[in-house]
């Protein structure tokens, strides 16, 4: 048996849901391009195709968006526990624990005595997770600072009510556009970490809350979805452009990681990152200095990681450039990478879906490297050097 860190190239699964073409930089979602979809189509609508395999229609586009507005709201008990969280209590660490919690205000015991085939509870708890991702984080953005949360609005778009609720002033229509754009470009992504976890916990008929919440704390992490707050944070660190060259021959000395570069599927530029970058680029013209030094030193990161890190298949991936732009909307960035969570939530249920539909559970394998038989000696009889010693 061969041994293979990370799973790299290893198929997990069957799946009809994204494809990527790492050496081309090509992804799409039900056969459809990211960038069109980016361009056209709503987070919505997106959702849908992501969940169903197809475009849909007016009528049941519609439906769906109703039913995403008329769940947006929270139950009372729901942000109680919210409010006896720790203020300091990362995002996403809320968003763990209060997800993981709707399993509690909408159980179904019949799912939990596996009748995976009840779809109306399927599509119930589909909607309803995916409706509140967005109100939870954006509740918790006030309450984490002391304030009372912003009540959803049933008139906005998901994208718009997301900012309604952050910002607490009327949506401008060009930003909500916008984060549509970078929810539709973070709504799915094969079978990576985050979406594995979904697998890997759905496969076991676990309730569909706790499957989530699974997947939001793989997602924390900075090597996955926790890299775009290590992004600004590190431009931050940067500062101006001409300090850039120095900075990463620094890193890259010392074997540490550029933030937001590199990829286990692409060997070239992330396509979401260059649809990102152009988003960038048409946003900024003409903003303050201060803003744009973050973009000026990105774009110099970039050329210098090419250089650097080019041969080695390393380029930049979707958290390099969303961070910026997160900014850019007044987010803090506590948040970045919690709303890349909302965005995923409707690929992770579509895999939970998929997996349902002819699941096996997960149970790999592993190549044992550890001791040989061993005789077990009474306490008294052990010399120095046991385990107790090394613990
Ligand atoms: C995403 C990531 C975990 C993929 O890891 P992976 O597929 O296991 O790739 P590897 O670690 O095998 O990288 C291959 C080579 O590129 C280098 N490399 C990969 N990403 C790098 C980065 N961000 N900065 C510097 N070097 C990097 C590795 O050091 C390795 O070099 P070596 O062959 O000389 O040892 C990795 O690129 C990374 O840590 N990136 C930064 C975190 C990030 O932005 N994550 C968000 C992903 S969307």
């Amino acid at each position: 048996m061969q041994y293979i860190p990370g799973l790299a190239g290893v198929p997990a699964t069957e799946s009809k849901i994204s494809f990527i073409d790492g050496q081309k930089g090509l992804l799409t979602y039900r056969g459809y391009d990211i960038q069109e979809l980016a361009e056209h189509s709503s987070f919505e609508e997106t959702t849908l195709l992501l969940l169903f395999g197809e475009l849909p229609t007016s009528d049941e586009l519609a439906r769906f968006e109703d039913q995403l507005r008329n769940n947006r709201r929270v139950k009372y008990n729901i942000r109680e526990i919210m409010k006896n969280l720790p203020q300091t209590t990362h995002p996403m660490h809320m968003l763990q624990v209060v997800v993981a919690s709707l399993a509690s205000f909408y159980p179904s015991t019949e799912y939990m005595k596996g009748a995976t085939e009840n779809q109306d509870y399927i599509n119930d708890v589909t909607v309803k997770i995916i409706a509140h991702m967005g109100t939870l984080v954006a509740m918790w953005e006030h309450m984490r600072n002391g304030y009372d949360p912003i009540e959803p609005r049933t008139d906005l778009t998901y994208a718009e009510n997301f900012l309604y609720m952050v910002t607490g002033e009327e949506p401008d229509k060009n930003w909500a556009r916008l984060l549509d754009a970078i929810l539709i470009l973070h709504a799915e992504h094969t079978i990576n970490a985050s979406t594995f976890t979904t697998m890997v916990t759905g496969s076991t008929l676990a309730n569909p809350c706790s499957v989530i919440s699974s997947a939001i704390a793989s997602l924390s992490g900075p090597l996955h979805g926790g890299a775009n707050q290590k992004v600004i944070e590190m431009l931050e660190e940067i500062g101006e452009p001409e300090n850039a060259r120095a900075y990463i021959e620094e890193r890259l000395k010392n074997k540490k990681v550029i933030w937001g570069m590199g990829h286990r599927e692409y060997k070239t530029k992330d396509p979401r990152a260059t649809i990102l970058q152009k988003l960038s680029s048409s946003l900024l013209e003409g903003k303050s200095e201060e803003l744009s030094t973050a973009f000026k030193t990105a774009l110099e990161v970039e050329k210098i990681c090419e250089e650097l890190l080019g041969h080695k298949g390393v380029y930049p991936n979707v958290d390099f450039y969303s961070g910026i732009l997160y900014q850019e909307m007044g987010f803090d960035v506590g948040i970045f990478t919690p709303i890349f969570a909302v965005a995923r939530s409707a690929g992770w249920m579509a895999h939970w879906r998929e997996q349902l539909q002819n699941n096996k559970i997960f149970r790999p394998t592993q190549v044992y490297t550890g001791a040989g038989k061993s005789c077990y000696l009474p306490v008294h009889l052990r010399g120095k050097g046991s385990a107790k010693e090394l613990m």
